[in-house]
């Protein structure tokens, strides 16, 4: 949710905070803006849309100046529009702010600012902040920004300018992630590393509560009582290269291609031939307590979560519930010592994944995250991390985040059987060789992606589209339900095969089209029946299905390769990407950042 830039060094700041602002386009594209000292002046620039057009609305010889600050905009307070946008600054136009976050006091803190005489021009929450930093500001800027923030509820990240002070940038955060890039006479403030990858692979990952000064030749950490910290260097060593398209159309596209590579790495964190099961960042004595699990997360993470529930409990006969985080946060979940909190998340930094961490630590409950980005806030606060090795993951649209979280579930399921007993060792031995297939038949089954290409055809028109399947196939058809929808705006809904006739059915007339997902033989009868009932009131019906699985019920089908059931849904969720990509590309929706989404979803 919005991404932030700043820089301060020698070079013109306008080029290199848009290219900042490129990376961090996935966090929000609904407007951006930059404001750039120029001759003590500060000079800002906003633009309603995408980047390209701040781009083109900021032309040569404008915003110069080698200290400036930018921001793509996720609008959560006010509408997207040029007095909405970032860069906000105070009445005199001295300090400009860019933030990601929401201030959940700033109606709050607009009446007491109102009361001593400011005015506001944006309907935002964030137009509070300059004002508030103007009203304690007396020569000191990062004085202004602590007393500011001390009168700031909710998260931010935030970036501040200030024309009395050319030499510097002040940042702080709380709860939502901000970075600083440490260069040679230059520095540079992000929401996220690969904003600052081009210039530099040494950073500071700033913790909450903390706020930075940052001038071209210095980067100084301090507390909210001004007391300095101190903090090693992260060496970053992902390769910038892995963020870019690298000759696909989208991003969605190359990731979905980059799953087998995804599976094979993140694989290596738990299974290896010939060696025992191991699960990178947990020691099972740790956890050998463990009698009950709780996965949360959210979306597509959530989706994985629920297959995760299905295979730990038929793997450990450890029971498993599932949560949706915004929904966990707020209830009264029964969690305790003897639970182990896992928690889903590829960013690492989704507000309520990490509000439900919070609340099981502070239960004495073990916290273990699944994650794919090295140091993020999830990462650093949880007990035990496992990193997914997906690589950056660019799209809106989550999919090789999704497989590769599927494994890190199997891995953990296998990793407790084999230390609890509940799988013999020739079983272990069995689930890891069919393990260790899985990247080669996710290629197999990215062999076929020209024929859903012709499929996607016939979808176009469609309004809505049902997804159905039992057991682990309906996990698939939710997340398969929900890529479609995200990406191409159909109107879907998945269901569990057995509940159609308990009232969905309704929903079905001539021509609706049906995906149905059917991979296991013990349930492949049940499902038929399913698929008839739709088929008899006049449902077309797309099968997707594991080798064997007579077609004769189904309009279209698309074969699986034969796999256990259990890992059925690393494979069957391929095709429904696939389709929903097609789809939304043959109806010319943008693909990698589709409409009121964003990447990272650091706000609640
Ligand atoms: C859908 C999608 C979202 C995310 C969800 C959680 O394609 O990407 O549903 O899965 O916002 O995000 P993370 O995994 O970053 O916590």
């Amino acid at each position: 949710m919005c991404g932030i830039v700043g820089y301060i060094g020698q070079r013109e700041a306008k080029e290199l905070l848009l290219d900042g602002l490129k990376k961090l386009e996935y966090r929000g594209y609904d407007s951006a803006g930059i404001a750039v000292l120029q001759r003590g002046a500060l000079q800002v620039k906003r633009a309603v849309g995408r980047l390209e057009n701040l781009c083109a609305a900021t032309g040569d010889g404008e915003l110069s100046g080698t200290v400036g600050i930018g921001h793509t905009r996720w609008a959560t307070h006010g509408a997207p529009s040029v007095e909405n946008s970032h860069p906000h600054c105070n009445e005199a136009g001295t300090i400009a702010v860019v933030h990601n976050g929401i201030i959940e006091n700033h109606e709050e803190l607009k009446t007491f600012l109102m009361e001593k005489g400011y005015r506001f021009r944006s309907e935002t929450d964030t137009e509070v902040i300059p004002h508030l930093i103007d009203f304690y500001y007396q020569g000191e800027l990062l004085e202004a920004v602590q007393k500011a923030a001390r009168q700031m509820k909710g998260s931010y990240a935030v970036c501040v300018m200030h024309v009395q002070h050319p030499e510097q940038i002040v940042a702080a955060r709380k709860d939502s992630p901000l970075i600083v890039g440490l260069g040679q006479d230059e520095n540079f403030v992000a929401s996220d590393i690969p904003a600052v990858l081009k210039e530099t692979r040494d950073v500071y990952l700033l913790e909450d509560g903390e706020f930075a000064v940052v001038t071209a030749n210095d980067v100084n950490l301090y507390d909210v009582e001004k007391k300095p910290i101190q903090r090693s260097v992260y060496h970053v060593t992902f390769d910038e290269n892995a963020a870019e398209k690298d000759g696909y159309d989208h991003f969605m596209l190359k990731e979905i291609f980059e799953q087998p590579q995804a599976i094979r790495e993140t694989l290596r964190g738990c299974v290896a031939p010939g060696q025992p099961v191991v699960f990178d960042g947990v020691d099972y004595q740790d956890i050998a307590h463990i009698r009950e699990i709780f996965i949360v997360a959210c979306g597509t993470a959530y989706h994985a979560g629920l297959v995760g529930k299905n295979v730990i409990e038929r793997l450990t006969n450890i029971p498993v519930d599932v949560d949706i985080a915004s929904e966990f946060r707020y209830r009264h979940p029964i969690i305790d010592k003897d639970t182990l909190l896992v928690v889903i998340s590829q960013s690492g930094e989704t507000a309520d994944t990490l509000a439900a961490l919070r609340l099981a630590q502070r239960r004495g409950c073990r916290v273990l995250a699944v994650t794919n980005v090295v140091g993020s806030t999830i990462a650093r606060e949880a007990d035990h991390v496992f990193y997914t090795h997906a690589g950056p993951e660019i799209a809106v649209a989550s999919t090789k985040a999704y497989t590769t979280q599927l494994i890190a579930l199997y891995g953990l399921a296998l990793f407790l059987a084999e230390h609890k007993g509940t799988l013999s060792e020739a079983e272990c031995e069995m689930v890891k060789q069919e393990m260790l297939q899985l990247p080669e038949l996710t290629a197999q089954v990215l062999e076929s992606a020209e024929s859903l290409h012709t499929l996607a055809d016939k979808f176009l028109q469609e309004n809505d589209i049902f997804y159905l399947g039992r057991g682990l196939d309906h996990a698939v058809a939710m997340e398969g339900s929900l890529k479609l929808k995200e990406i191409s705006y159909i109107h879907s809904e998945s269901y569990a095969g057995g509940e159609l006739k308990h009232g969905p059915i309704a929903l079905i007339e001539e021509g609706t089209v049906v995906i149905a997902v059917s991979t296991n033989e013990r349930l492949r009868g049940k499902m038929e029946s399913n698929v008839k009932e739709v088929v008899t009131r006049g449902a077309y019906v797309l099968g997707i299905l594991t080798e064997g699985f007579p077609e004769s019920v189904f309009d279209d089908v698309f074969y699986l390769p034969e796999v256990n059931p259990l890992f059925a849904p690393v494979l069957a969720i391929l095709p429904l990407q696939l389709l929903s990509y097609y789809i939304a590309v043959g109806k010319g929706c943008d693909v990698d950042k589709p409409r009121n989404l964003a990447k990272s979803v650091t706000v609640e």
